[in-house]
């Protein structure tokens, strides 16, 4: 299994499935997640909106799948990440959970190849140096990882680019 880290734009990125940072409605929004829905099209929010109306959407810590329209990859799996406000603990907790919760369903669809954004360190606010460690420790703690062929680490930006990279030399 390999790690890697790149920048890129995760909708050009060609594996079986990237995550989304979406928010709790799954109806789309900014950053990364309306990159996704533009780019992948209607497909992906109709798929969305039937999650909803199953479920009712998606809450902090958890992820769904859909297919990915018109991108690259096969699938989308939609996380949504916690909000940044200070209290760091809890908040820790669901960002890594976004990750394991992730993988997990991944597994779950036979994805080999997966590729994640900088979950939560946008729109979120959450510290870029703390998310970037919470990401890279979620991953290397998720036990069934070698069943992966390659986990790529999507960094939108040099400062997230630089802070993954180093962590990963480390
Ligand atoms: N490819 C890869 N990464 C991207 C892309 C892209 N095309 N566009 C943005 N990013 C990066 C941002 O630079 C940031 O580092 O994704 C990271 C996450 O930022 P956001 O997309 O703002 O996501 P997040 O901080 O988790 O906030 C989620 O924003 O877009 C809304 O609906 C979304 O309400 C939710 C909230």
């Amino acid at each position: 299994m390999k790690i890697e880290v790149i920048q890129a734009d995760i909708t050009e990125i060609q594996v079986d499935a990237i995550v989304n940072a979406a928010n709790t409605s799954l109806l789309g929004g900014g950053g990364v997640d309306g990159a996704i829905h533009r780019k992948g099209g209607k497909q992906i929010l109709e798929e969305c909106i039937a999650i909803r109306n199953r479920q009712g959407g998606c809450d902090v810590g958890q992820a769904v799948i859909t297919k990915a329209g018109n991108l690259p990859s096969k699938f989308v799996i939609h996380t949504v990440g916690p909000v940044w406000n200070g209290d760091k603990e809890e908040k820790k907790k669901l960002l890594a959970d976004c990750y394991k919760n992730s993988l997990e369903l991944a597994l779950e669809n036979n994805i080999k190849t997966i590729a994640f954004p900088n979950i939560s360190t946008g729109i979120y606010h959450f510290p870029k140096d703390k998310a970037a460690e919470i990401a890279i420790q979620a991953v290397k703690e998720f036990s069934r990882k070698e069943e992966f062929e390659k986990i790529i680490f999507v960094c939108f930006d040099e400062e997230n680019h630089s802070l993954y990279k180093n962590l990963q030399d480390n």
